[in-house]
């Protein structure tokens, strides 16, 4: 590896010629472009095989920057990010003129965020302009918390290396385009501090119903190409021949065909190692992922959060 500063030249010289970046963020790995070039972010969409009706996340390293790509910065946005960026809170508001529509999946909005990775901000800093930065994995795969997870998914494409993400699952996704905010993804900075800071409740805040969710967010997502199983215990399967994973918080009482991936029993640990451990499994070419489903101590959003990731990371898949 170079220095830094080296690999940060070479990383802004592909974006002004329009070129893909992978970069890392407290979160995971993103697939970076310039969001104001409308090339640059049809590359972004093909590379990822992603849907056109799945819109990108904008990533800014200021709130002046995040102006440029909104017509309207209310006054929800502007206390959310004095709140919370540098930081996994991604804040949809109304998009400028300055936002290929393709980045808004066609829509009336932009989603912003500010990451809180230096080698992120540097970068973004440095290119001087938003960044659009879906995570780096093809669409509906686990997304990458280490540098070496992007490069298998995309051996062509230049990564900057800012070593394992920290927090390891994606940004909440909340909206302020209206009075009443909204959840659209579950993510690290749950419903409840962001119903203090703005001193609202969200539209499908606890107890509500929740019909706001992202535009083009599947049903399976995050998903591995093993079939996963989501269950409480491995023992609820019978699975006598079958090769198996099994990602566990418990001791090490799994049969021996078994392979048993210890995780973490708080909520912190847990999403920061969770998406690698979901890799690896994949990697060992299984019948089957079981996931016990996960609790333990740790920030009770960061549990709902990592649950909806398992949920999308099993869904459709039948017990063979
Ligand atoms: O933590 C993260 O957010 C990571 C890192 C790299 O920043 N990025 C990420 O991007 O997860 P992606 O593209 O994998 O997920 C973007 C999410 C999707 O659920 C999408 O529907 C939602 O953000 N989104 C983007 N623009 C939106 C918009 N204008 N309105 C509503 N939801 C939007
Ligand atoms: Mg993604």
């Amino acid at each position: 590896m170079h220095d830094t500063h080296a690999q940060l030249e070479v990383a802004v010289a592909k974006l002004r010629r329009g070129e893909l970046v992978a970069f890392p963020t407290e979160t995971v790995y993103g697939l970076g472009a310039a969001a104001f070039d409308e090339a640059a972010v049809a590359k972004v969409f093909e590379t990822k095989s992603r849907p056109s009706t799945n819109p990108l996340i904008v990533h800014v390293a200021s709130v002046d920057m995040a102006r440029t790509a909104c017509t309207e910065w209310p006054e929800h946005a502007q206390i959310l990010a004095e709140a919370f960026w540098p930081g996994p809170l991604s804040i949809v508001v109304r998009r400028s003129e300055r936002v290929p529509a393709s980045v808004a999946a066609g829509g009336p909005t932009v989603c912003l965020r500010m990451p809180a990775h230096p080698l992120a901000l540097a970068l973004i800093e440095a290119f001087g302009e938003p960044i659009i930065g879906p995570s780096a994995n093809r669409s509906g795969h686990v997304s990458p918390t280490t540098a070496e997870h992007v490069r298998t998914e995309f051996p062509d494409v230049f990564v900057l290396d800012g070593g394992p993400c920290r927090v390891g699952i994606e940004s909440t996704v909340v909206d302020v385009t209206s009075n009443r905010p909204a959840i659209l993804r579950p993510g690290a900075i749950g419903a409840a501090r962001i119903e203090t800071v703005l001193g609202v409740s969200l539209r499908n805040a606890p107890g509500e119903e929740s019909i706001a969710r992202s535009p083009g967010l599947l049903h399976r997502h995050y998903a591995p190409r093993t079939p996963t199983l989501l269950c409480e215990a491995w023992s609820e399967f019978d699975v006598p021949d079958a090769r198996v994973v099994v990602l566990t918080q418990r001791g090490a009482d799994v049969p021996k065909q078994f392979t048993a991936i210890h995780m973490p029993s708080d909520a912190e640990g847990y999403a920061a190692l969770l998406y690698d451990a979901l890799r690896r499994a994949d990697a060992m070419g299984t019948e089957l992922i079981i996931v016990e489903r996960p609790s333990g101590p740790g920030d009770m959003s960061l549990w709902v959060a990592i649950g909806d990731r398992l949920e999308r990371a099993s869904a459709q898949d039948k017990h063979p």
